[in-house]
C-alpha cells in the first residue's frame, strides 16, 4: 500500500469518534494501514496535538471493537496524529495546512498521496473542495482522493449541484462516496456469493423467485437528530441510499470475471431497469408511516411528534414500504418489497428471497406442512445465511417439515463497515462506494415519491412504536398473496 496522508475534516466530530478512529486503530492492529502514514485532524476548536491524541485514545476505548490494551501499540498509533485548526472558509488555514502536510511528508519521507476525508455537513463539501483545489493541496505529485459521507444531496437537483461543485476539484475516480451499508461484511459477501455459486446463479431469476423482501428495521427513534431527520425522513435517510444499494447488490447479475467497473456497471443497470413510479401511482405502491407512542423492549416511548425538536404537526415519515419491479429479463414479474422504519419491534437488516412452489398442487391440503423455500441473508445485528427446505417429519407420516440450513461466521472478530471501507479507500478500490451514476439514478427514482409525499398524495399511517409498522404495509404484500417473513 502506498504511503498516505489522511486529512480529516471534522476531526472532533461524532462520526470521527465513533467510527473513524476505531476503524483506523483496528486497521493499524491488523497491519492494514499504509506502512507510512500520517493523519492530520482538522477542526474549528483550538487543540494541542496532545489533547487531540488523548481524545482519539478515549474514543477508541469507548467505541472500538478492540480495546486499547497495549500502551506501546497505542503510542505507536497516536504518534502518526497531528491537529490543526481550520476554519472552512478561511483561505490562510488551507495554506497553513499545506505547510503542515508537506512538513510531515518530508519528516516521514512520504510520497505526496493525500486522502481528504470530509466528516462534516454536506453544506461544506463544495467550499472545502474548492479550497483544496485553490490552495494547491491536491496538486502534488501523488494521488488525491476525496472521501465523503451521505447525505449526497437532498433531492435530484441539489445532488446534481453538489456533484458539479465537487467535480471541479476531483475527477469521478477520485471521489469515494461512503454508503456504510456497502461496507457491511454480509453485503460485501453478497457479491462473491452470487458470482461464484452456480447453484445460486441458476435460480437467480423470475422462473424460480416468487418475491424479494429487503428490510432494515431499527428500534431507535429520531434520537438527538430532530433538526436533520425532520426534513429528511426515511425515504431520504435510508431508502434512497442504503436500501437501493442493497437492492443493487442483490439483483445485479455479474459475469464470471468481474472487477469494480463491472460491478458498478451492473448496479447501474439495475437502477436503469427499475420501473419508474408515476406520481399518481405512488400511493398504490408505497406506504408511508410515522410512529406514535408505544413500547420498545418493555419500555414506553413517545410518538414521533412528541420527540424533542419535532413539530407536533410534522408529517415526516419514519417508515416506508415500497413495492417495486425490475423490468429486465431476469426479474420481470417478481415483486420486490423494501421496508425500513424507526421504532420498530426489532433491530434487523435482512433480505429474504422467497421461491416459487411450482410442484405444490392447488388441491393439496394447506396443512401438509410444506413451506416455500426461503433463502435469508441476515445482515445485522448478526450475520447469517440460511436456507429453508422441506423434509419429511418422521413423527407424522405424510407431513412435511421445514428445516433450516444455517451458516454464521463463528469468527467473532469481524471488521466493521468503516474498517472495510477506509481500507478500500487506501487501496483506491471503488467497488463498495457509490458511483455518481448510482446516486443520480437513485434520486431520479425516488423523485416522484418525494413529490407525492410533499403534495400529500399518500396517506401517512401511524403505527405504534415497537410494532412492525402500519397494517397497510402488510396489506400491500397481501395484494400479491405474499406476507413479510419473520415478523413476530
Ligand atoms: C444512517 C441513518 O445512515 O443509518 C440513520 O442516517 C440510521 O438514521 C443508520 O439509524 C442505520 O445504520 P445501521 O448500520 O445501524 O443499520
Amino acid at each position: 500500500m502506498e504511503s498516505t496522508t489522511f486529512v480529516l475534516f471534522g476531526a472532533t466530530g461524532d462520526l470521527a469518534k465513533r467510527k473513524i478512529y476505531p476503524a483506523l486503530y483496528n486497521l493499524f492492529v491488523d497491519q492494514k494501514l499504509p506502512p507510512s502514514f500520517s493523519l492530520i485532524g482538522l477542526g474549528r476548536r483550538e487543540l494541542t496535538d496532545e489533547s487531540f491524541r488523548a481524545n482519539v485514545e478515549q474514543s477508541i476505548d469507548m467505541f472500538s471493537r478492540r480495546k486499547a490494551k497495549n500502551p506501546e501499540l497505542m503510542e505507536n498509533f497516536l504518534r502518526k496524529f497531528r491537529y490543526s485548526v481550520l476554519n472552512i472558509d478561511r483561505k490562510e488555514d488551507y495554506q497553513k495546512l499545506l505547510r503542515l502536510i508537506e512538513h510531515r511528508e518530508e519528516e516521514l519521507r512520504l510520497s505526496p498521496n493525500r486522502m481528504f476525508y470530509l466528516s462534516v455537513g454536506p453544506e461544506f463539501f463544495g467550499t472545502i473542495a474548492d479550497n483544496i483545489e485553490e490552495s494547491g493541496l491536491g496538486s502534488a505529485n501523488g494521488w488525491k482522493r476525496l472521501v465523503i459521507e451521505k447525505p449526497f444531496g437532498h433531492d435530484l437537483q441539489s445532488a446534481r449541484d453538489l456533484n458539479q461543485k465537487l467535480s471541479k476539484a476531483f475527477a469521478e475516480h477520485e471521489i469515494f462516496r461512503i454508503d456504510h451499508y456497502l461496507g457491511k461484511p454480509m453485503v460485501q459477501k453478497l457479491e462473491a456469493l452470487l458470482q461464484s455459486n452456480p447453484v445460486l446463479r441458476a435460480i437467480w431469476a423470475n422462473d424460480y423467485i416468487a418475491n424479494v423482501q429487503i428490510t432494515a428495521n431499527e428500534t431507535v427513534g429520531v434520537e438527538e437528530r430532530a433538526g436533520y431527520y425532520d426534513h429528511t425522513g426515511a425515504l431520504r435517510d435510508m431508502f434512497q441510499n442504503h436500501m437501493l444499494q442493497l437492492l443493487m447488490m442483490l439483483t445485479m447479475h455479474l459475469p464470471n470475471k468481474s472487477n469494480s467497473e463491472m460491478v458498478r456497471f451492473k448496479k447501474k443497470m439495475v437502477l436503469e431497469n427499475l420501473e419508474t413510479l408515476q406520481k399518481q401511482d405512488v400511493s398504490a405502491n408505497v406506504i408511508r408511516g410515522q410512529y406514535k407512542a408505544g413500547t420498545i423492549a418493555g419500555k414506553p416511548v413517545v410518538g414521533y411528534t412528541s420527540e424533542p425538536g419535532i413539530a407536533s404537526s410534522s408529517l415526516n415519515e419514519t417508515f416506508i414500504t415500497a413495492r417495486m419491479q425490475i423490468d429486465d429479463f431476469f426479474w420481470r414479474g417478481v415483486p420486490i418489497y423494501i421496508r425500513t422504519g424507526k421504532r420498530m419491534q426489532e433491530k434487523s437488516t435482512r433480505i429474504v428471497i422467497e421461491f416459487k412452489e411450482p410442484f405444490k398442487k392447488v388441491s393439496q391440503a394447506n396443512d401438509d406442512g410444506q413451506v416455500p423455500n426461503l433463502l435469508v441473508f441476515e445482515i445485522s445485528p448478526n450475520e447469517r445465511i440460511s436456507l429453508q427446505l422441506n423434509t419429511r417429519d418422521p413423527q407424522h407420516s405424510g407431513k412435511f417439515k421445514p428445516i433450516q440450513i444455517d451458516f454464521h461466521d463463528s469468527h467473532e472478530d469481524v471488521p466493521e463497515a468503516y474498517e472495510n471501507l477506509i481500507y478500500d479507500a487506501f487501496q483506491g478500490d471503488p467497488t463498495f462506494f457509490a458511483h455518481w451514476d448510482e446516486v443520480e439514478l437513485a434520486w431520479s427514482w425516488v423523485h416522484p415519491i418525494l413529490e407525492a409525499f410533499q403534495e400529500n398524495l399518500v396517506p401517512l399511517h401511524l403505527y405504534a412504536a415497537g410494532t412492525n409498522g402500519p397494517a397497510e404495509s402488510d396489506a400491500l404484500l397481501a395484494e400479491n398473496g405474499h406476507h413479510w417473513w419473520f415478523d413476530s
